[in-house]
């Protein structure tokens, strides 16, 4: 069985709009799926599913085995988000105290969480900030800070919802390697983004969606070529005739 399991997941919001309709998808550990997709296409409601954050109308979803409908709390230890909107993330009145958060409500030991806390700020080079506003740091660093929050949870799985927005040239190459580097440590990763450029050299695979549907889904290579017809604009280097192309030199 694969890790993350979606079957004919449905989703309506209360005011009636459809955002997903029978999504079917399994990914297996260790994979590193990219999800792209138009404005509206439903890439944020389908991470928030895997999340628990929202219930499916219909269809399952299961992590590890575990039902999210049935068990949404076991399935959100596995499974970490980070928002695409940093700023709603943040909880703690310093760098320190908003890391500690996530694993405080693991109800794990005081020596613990301080390990947990100081490894994760470290992985994303932000330790020296513990005492700093969460508030006053910059864009990069607030992303950098909310991955950093997900990873002192120690998820199996992580979900980040267009990573780059908003992020200038060097934060965007900073952010970029850390994700690259949470999957050389073994996570699941998946990264929604509408645009692909930057992040599709490290995907093993790649889903497209439109109007609330899965439209393509294969390895990056073969499924860069279907990209124009889903209104999503190839990596240059494809453009050109390159094939793939790291986005950073
Ligand atoms: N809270 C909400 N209430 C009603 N409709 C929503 C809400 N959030 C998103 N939608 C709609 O659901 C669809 C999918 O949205 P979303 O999952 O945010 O797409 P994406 O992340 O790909 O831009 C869109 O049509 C969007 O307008
Ligand atoms: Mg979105």
């Amino acid at each position: 069985m694969a890790l993350i399991e979606i079957h004919r997941l449905c989703h309506r919001f209360p005011d009636g709009t459809r955002s997903l309709t029978d999504v079917t998808l399994s990914i297996d550990c260790g994979e590193f799926v990219v999800i792209a997709g138009a404005n509206g296409s439903g890439k944020t409601t389908l991470l928030k599913q895997l999340n628990g954050l929202l219930g499916p109308e219909s269809g399952t979803l299961s992590v590890g085995g575990v039902s999210v409908r049935r068990d949404p709390l076991a399935v959100r230890r596995q499974v970490g988000m980070v928002f695409q909107d940093a700023d709603s993330q943040i909880i703690g009145d310093t760098v320190y105290d908003d890391v500690c958060f996530g694993p405080e409500n693991l109800r794990l030991t005081r020596t613990e969480i301080d390990t947990r806390a100081r490894r994760a700020l470290g992985a994303v080079n932000l330790d020296g900030s513990e005492d700093r506003s969460p508030h006053h740091l910059s864009g990069g660093e607030k992303r950098r800070l909310a991955i950093a929050g997900v990873l002192a949870m120690a998820p199996r799985v992580m979900l980040l919802d267009e990573p780059f927005s908003n992020l200038d040239y060097p934060a965007t190459s900073t952010v970029l390697e850390h994700i690259r580097r949470l999957h050389e440590d073994g996570h699941t990763i998946i990264v929604t983004t509408h645009d692909l450029e930057k992040v599709i050299s490290l995907a093993t695979r790649l889903v497209v969606m439109a109007h609330g549907r899965v439209v393509l889904d294969g390895a990056p290579e073969t499924a860069v070529e279907g990209l124009e017809s889903h209104g999503i604009r190839p990596p240059c280097s494809v453009l050109l005739g390159r094939g793939i192309q790291p986005w950073l030199p």
